[in-house]
């Protein structure tokens, strides 16, 4: 990892405009104190109210959370069954608040595997938080990065079957722009809690650029001072983007 010396000095990179977070170690916050899964999975969701507001006062424009992965249906049918009702819980009981804060939440991923119940809830969080101008929750559940791309394509084929457009006008920006987020500015900067350092099927297009931060903290124990401490590492990053930042280097080619 280059440095470019401390995060306030006037060469620090600006932003992250988009934070995206893999939510991971809830399982096992909750072994360390003789707890089940279920008691890691409800301090976690404690944790995101904090952070919302937190990225909002740090002029983070969207924040993308990874909640539930399209490989979690593994997980034992109790612990999805926790995790959903606690998803309801959630929207239920924050999309009013977001909407005093101005946050416009989404929802990213597949809905059609969700209970209707539950895919409602969903609807009308995003109903409720739909004018929200300062800031943007994103909550991947049931996502998984191998399937926006698939959706993307299948989009477009259809889209070349219908007769209305060619093969020839799929390149990167347009599928990009069929991809979940297009419209959110690029993810800078992709945390994962817990010491795991792996992408687990998250956002995979839309990480090409990103800046990895791995912290061995828990999810339920990530707090403001974890997400200070990564935002500062971003700032020392040095993002080339396949190019030369350094102007000494650049004047020797
Ligand atoms: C992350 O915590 C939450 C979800 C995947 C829904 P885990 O439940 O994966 O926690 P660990 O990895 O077992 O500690
Ligand atoms: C990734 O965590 C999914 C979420 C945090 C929602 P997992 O705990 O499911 O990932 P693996 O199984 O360790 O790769
Ligand atoms: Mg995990």
């Amino acid at each position: 990892m280059a440095s470019r010396g401390s995060a306030d000095s006037d060469q620090s990179t600006p932003g992250p405009r988009h934070i995206a977070i893999i939510m991971d170690g809830n399982g096992r916050w909750a072994a360390q104190r003789g707890l089940p899964p279920s008691a890691g999975h409800k301090a976690g969701v404690e944790r995101i109210r904090d952070l919302v507001s937190a990225c909002k006062e740090r002029g983070v424009e969207a924040l993308t959370l990874f909640a539930f992965s399209s490989e979690n249906w593994q997980r034992p049918p109790k612990e999805v069954e926790l995790l959903m009702s606690l998803f309801h819980s959630y929207l239920r009981k924050e999309a009013r608040r977001m909407r005093e804060e101005g946050v416009r939440l989404r929802v990213i991923g597949r809905r059609d595997r969700f209970s209707p119940r539950l895919q409602r809830a969903i609807t009308e969080a995003e109903e409720i938080t739909r004018d929200g101008e300062r800031g943007n929750l994103v909550i991947a559940a049931d996502y998984g990065g191998r399937w926006d791309i698939a959706q993307a394509a299948r989009t477009m084929a259809e889209e070349v079957a219908a007769g209305r457009r060619t093969p020839d006008s799929i390149t990167e920006q347009t599928l990009g722009d069929y991809l979940l987020l297009a419209d959110l500015p690029p993810v800078d900067l992709l945390i994962r809690s817990s010491g795991e350092q792996r992408i687990s099927n998250f956002i995979l297009w839309q990480a090409a650029y990103s800046e990895f931060y791995f912290t061995d903290t828990l999810w339920p124990e990530f707090d403001e001072a974890a997400l200070d401490q990564a935002i500062q590492a971003y700032r020392q990053r040095d993002r080339r983007f396949g190019g030369r930042t350094d102007g000494g280097l650049a004047a020797q080619a």
